[in-house]
């Protein structure tokens, strides 16, 4: 019981650091830094050797029914905790974001670490029956991913066991082409619901976004040319909805195709800055040669690391927190 104590008093309290720091970093959208780098959702990635922490959920959405998104994956650590949406673009691989499967440093996870939940709208430990789950077998970070610039922000996990197709698990096709402007796409994730909220949402929810024009979002008023080459924008520019902590790697689906991997954003829901997501059909060719890769995971091209500047103790810090937030979600199913 104590211990029981301890772990939550841990867990509240970086809870708590982690919404200090986001609001700490929060900027008006008049007073931005621009000079410091482009702004994005803050992705809490203390892991070190596969263990991760949730990164950013849709805001605005509705609750999805079972089978609506049937590509739908959850990225999870081997204990259960969903960090990462993904896509199933055939049974045995899954689209997701590169930040969703490096360390800080830029360091690939190990594919033990991972787990793939598919057939189900719930990521809480008892789930419905139809459920599926993968362990990992390889994992493909692009190898150009640039953590300072979001660059090349997609990857690909696949599973040591095929999924099995079913009415409500399915994989999707890409897409080919560059949504246009002002399509409708629909999104869906399990990622928490306001910036402020650092729980991810238990049911999968869903969002209808358009396609922004790229001229805007990389304008002045919105993203100030730091969206990088790869990349399309999609939101509401009220604000209304969006992705948030908890949606990062998860599917845009544009004309039943998956059109965009969920990437980065300025926060969550704010006017004028919409989500910003890799453009799919600008990977094709990598993705294509993921999809036959036959070597080990030693033999995969791997982005490069980044040399650490954060000081050590706040590496561990960081490791309590992740152990910490892990703990708190297998204890709050
Ligand atoms: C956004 O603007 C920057 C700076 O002008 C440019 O380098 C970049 O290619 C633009 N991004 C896109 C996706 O067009």
């Amino acid at each position: 019981m104590k211990f029981l104590i301890l772990i939550l008093s841990i867990t509240y309290v970086t809870c708590h650091n982690i919404e200090r720091r986001y609001v700490d970093n929060d900027v008006d959208e008049e007073g931005y830094d621009w000079e410091a780098g482009p702004p994005r959702y803050e992705h809490f990635h203390y892991a070190e050797n596969g263990e991760i922490d949730f990164a950013p959920r849709i805001i605005g959405g509705t609750p999805s029914w079972h089978g609506e998104f049937p590509a739908k994956i959850s990225l999870q650590t081997r204990a259960g905790a969903h960090f990462c949406g993904g896509a199933l673009i055939d049974l045995r691989h899954v689209l997701t974001a590169a930040h969703c499967i490096v360390t800080e440093f830029g360091a690939v996870f190990d594919p033990n670490a991972i787990r793939l939940m598919g057939d189900d709208l719930s990521i809480q430990r008892w789930g419905s029956g139809s459920r599926q789950l993968r362990f990992a077998s390889h994992i493909f970070a692009h190898p150009s991913f640039d953590m300072r610039t979001y660059q090349n922000d997609i990857g690909v996990v696949r599973a040591s066991v095929i999924f099995i197709q079913t009415t409500t698990l399915q994989a999707m096709p890409r897409s080919f082409t560059t949504p246009v402007d002002n399509v409708n796409c629909n999104l869906a994730g399990w990622g928490v619901t306001s910036e402020t909220n650092t729980r991810p949402h238990p049911i999968l929810l869903r969002v209808e976004l358009q396609i922004i024009a790229m001229n805007f979002c990389n304008g002045t008023q919105s993203f100030h040319g730091s969206i990088p080459d790869g990349s399309l924008c999609a939101g509401s520019l009220d604000g209304s909805r969006d992705a948030c902590f908890g949606d990062s790697g998860g599917g845009l689906m544009c004309n039943g195709q998956i059109a965009g991997v969920v990437s980065f954003g300025f926060g969550c829901g704010r006017r004028n800055f919409p989500g910003v997501y890799v453009d799919v059909s600008q990977y094709n060719g990598w993705i294509g040669s993921v999809l036959i890769f036959q070597g080990t995971q030693d033999d995969i091209p791997r982005p490069p690391i980044v040399p650490s500047s954060s000081s050590p103790s706040m590496f561990i810090f960081a490791k309590v927190i992740t152990i910490a937030l892990i703990i708190f979600t297998s204890l709050s199913h």
